[in-house]
């Protein structure tokens, strides 16, 4: 069977894991073409990848030995360029959050249908292996009602100075690390009713009005009640937490942890005496990265090889980013903000 092309645009931190990926997976797909507007940057990693080095993404969208376009570029920047690789019949992979407007997202889906191409925005949290078991677990009812679903990312990663991440269009953190977890929560938990919010520049010394630290509280349609803590400027190592509470259970999982996951349970013909702490494919930052980057992508080359939806669609990225959206409402109006399908 042919290797599916695959052009990966934008080689910063996410670039280069995506590229990686792909690297890991040499039997399905092969990158083909990298591209960054960074000449040094693009033609350096091209030699590592044995790809072709490309500054210009329009180029990259005009080849026809590519299949997968995989964009890694700035937030701001996704749209524009997952809408002209559809129009171009190339299946695209964007990274989160899926765009920084809702009619920006709704014209990525638009363009992705009408083009018959797959869109799936590149959640790698859906492919973090103690994720996916969590999932499993309260879809089963081993849980019971979860009616409590609390979600931490906790991490010292301060904006480069004068970076696009501290340029207005980036929003803050509320965005670009909320994203993630409000994936996580909605995929759990089901859709979200309404959103309370603080965002604010509370620790992060740069020139940007962009939030480092958000606090975001969450009511589900079934009811139960969800809670978000970012920021990006704490003195540790990083923090991603999912803690669900059910009515026969509980699970606690941490990115830190070895295992990164336990639970108890009451549930009947479940019963556990104290924690159980399973095995599952997890490593310690930034493993977990590598490991949820490289199923991401193999899932997404699996998704084009075979026909099949992608775990993590336009729409689910949509939903993530109108959380977002609806909290900075939230923090702006002080108010509570119901979300309208
Ligand atoms: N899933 C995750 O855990 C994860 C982790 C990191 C980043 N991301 C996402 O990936 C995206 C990129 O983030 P990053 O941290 O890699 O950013 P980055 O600043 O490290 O890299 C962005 C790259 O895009 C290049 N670029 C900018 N405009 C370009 C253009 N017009 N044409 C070609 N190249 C261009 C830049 O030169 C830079 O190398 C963001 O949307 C971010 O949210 C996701």
């Amino acid at each position: 069977m042919r290797k599916l092309g695959v052009g990966v645009i934008g080689l910063g931190s996410a670039g280069l894991l995506h590229a990686e990926s792909y690297n890991a997976i040499r039997d399905k797909a092969r990158v083909v073409a990298l591209c960054d507007k960074d000449k040094g940057c693009v033609e350096s990693n091209a030699l590592i990848y044995g790809s072709d080095a490309i500054t210009s993404y329009h180029d990259v969208l005009r080849r026809k030995d590519i299949d997968i376009i995989d964009i890694c570029l700035p937030h701001h920047l996704h749209a524009k360029a997952a809408i002209e690789a559809a129009e171009a019949g190339k299946h695209v992979l964007v990274e989160k959050p899926i765009a920084t407007t809702l009619k920006d997202a709704d014209d990525m889906i638009n363009a992705a249908k009408k083009a018959g191409v797959k869109l799936m925005v590149a959640e790698n949290h859906a492919f973090i292996p103690a994720h996916m078991l969590a999932k499993e677990m309260v879809d089963k009812g081993r849980l019971g009602r979860v009616f409590l679903a609390k979600a931490y990312e906790i991490v010292g990663d301060v904006p480069v100075e004068h970076s696009w991440k501290t340029s207005s269009a980036a929003l803050g953190t509320l965005l670009d690390m909320g994203v993630h977890r409000f994936f996580v929560l909605r995929w759990i938990m089901g859709d979200v009713k309404s959103v309370f919010a603080f965002a604010e520049k509370l620790a992060c010394e740069l020139e940007t009005d962009n939030d480092d630290t958000a606090v975001i509280a969450l009511k589900f349609k079934n009811g139960a009640l969800g809670e978000v803590d970012l920021t990006c400027c704490a003195i540790s190592e990083p923090t991603n937490r999912l803690e669900l509470y059910g009515t026969k259970g509980t699970i606690i999982e941490d990115h830190m942890w070895e295992p990164p996951l336990m639970y108890c349970s009451q549930q009947p013909d479940f019963e556990t005496e104290g924690w159980v702490k399973p095995e599952v494919e997890h490593a310690p930052f930034p493993g977990y990265y590598e490991i949820s980057f490289r199923n991401e992508v193999e899932h997404f080359v699996d998704c084009v090889i075979h026909d099949k939806q992608p775990k993590v669609s336009g729409e689910d990225g949509r939903a993530a980013l109108q959380i977002a959206l609806l909290a900075y409402k939230s923090v702006k109006t002080g108010k509570v903000v119901t979300v309208n399908k």
